[in-house]
């Protein structure tokens, strides 16, 4: 007698729906140990005038968000220890999300983190899709109603040892005034597991905060001089007559200090802000804010596109529109100027 054929999808009818987020629960913990490794050694993130530097991305995410009071009250008083302090955090949640550790309140914190990157970092993304937080709020949302519930976690193989009878467990109960065997044992599980965690956690955001390095700035700086711009025959060879300088021109540098297809930011002459130029490879120069329309991290110059080092806009370094990214608009051009072997910035 021949047994009855096997279905090969009988396996997948019969999958709880708790493990079918095993998957989703392993991606978002991983993620967030990843965001938080990438914070910490992000040698920008916690230096200022960095094109990367947390303090710049909070007034940005602050300005005209429904949770910028939360940043302007918490955060922006405090970079560095909202920036450490966050970091570790998703390093931590991450870890717990991943070994299925009190997985429902690690996954509530992560949403609740996600919530506010939305309400901030994200806000201003259109359309909305195209911002990562809000699909991450979405993603934690079955992870903290479930927890790990049908999928392999630490959690469960603590409550699986805490129900096994132990010969010791008699003795240590008597001990603890009101507590079951089991409750304290499982107690005792749970505190060794956390500490681990937390030591873990230590150990990664401190290997990766050691590992961060000093920060060296990838696009070269031009210094705008607050001196008078100097005259087309003092800025010339004698020989060659220049045609006067725009008033206001500003002294950036000299023109051999950018080669072709090289980046430089320099300080406006009129509000202070970074700017960039950049030598196109025909040698013509162009300038641009170089605020980036999202969140007001400084961009910079890189293969032949104009990046914004923080979340990733892109934009056209000859027109400054926006190419890609969560970038909300084109970035202001500005005016320069090549004459006598410098740069000037042209006032606008
Ligand atoms: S500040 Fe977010 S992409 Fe530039």
């Amino acid at each position: 007698m021949s047994s009855p054929p096997v279905n090969r999808f009988d396996g997948l009818r019969r999958l709880e729906p708790g493990a079918a987020l095993l998957p989703l629960r392993v991606f978002l913990g991983a993620t967030f140990v990843y965001a938080g490794i990438q914070k910490l050694s992000d040698p920008g993130f916690l230096h200022k005038g960095a094109p990367s530097y947390l303090g710049t991305q909070l007034h940005g995410f602050a300005n005209g968000t429904p949770g910028g009071f939360i940043l302007k009250t918490f955060a922006i008083p405090h970079v560095t220890l909202a920036g450490v302090g966050i970091a570790f955090a998703e390093i931590a949640i991450g870890l717990l999300v991943l070994i299925g550790l009190f997985t429902r309140g690690a996954a509530a914190a992560g949403l609740l983190i996600n919530l506010l990157f939305l309400i901030t970092a994200s806000w201003k993304t259109y359309p909305y899709f195209l911002g990562s937080d809000v699909v991450f709020v979405f993603a934690w949302l079955p992870i903290a109603l479930t927890g790990a519930s049908g999928q392999p976690a630490l959690e469960h193989t603590l409550a699986r040892r805490a129900r096994r009878p132990r010969p010791d467990a008699q003795a240590a109960a008597g001990a603890l005034v009101g507590a079951t065997p089991a409750a304290a044992t499982r107690r005792e599980l749970l505190v060794r597991a956390s500490a681990l965690t937390g030591v873990a956690t230590l150990v990664l955001g401190g290997f990766s905060a050691l590992a961060k390095g000093r920060y060296r700035a990838r696009t070269s700086s031009l210094d705008a001089t607050a001196k008078p711009p100097p005259t087309s025959t003092a800025a010339a060879p004698a020989t060659v007559k220049q045609p006067p300088l725009p008033s206001g021109a500003v002294r950036l540098g000299p023109a051999s200090r950018l080669r072709a297809d090289q980046g430089a930011t320099y300080r406006d002459p009129a509000n202070g802000d970074p700017d960039l130029v950049i030598r196109h490879r025909n040698g013509t120069l162009t300038a641009t804010s170089a605020v980036c329309t999202h969140a007001g991290c400084t961009v910079g110059y890189e293969g032949g596109q104009i990046v914004c080092p923080c979340h990733g806009a892109t934009y056209d370094p000859q027109t400054g529109e926006a190419t890609g990214g969560p970038a909300q608009g084109p970035l202001a051009k500005r005016g320069v100027l090549e004459q006598g072997g410098s740069i000037y910035a042209i006032p606008s």
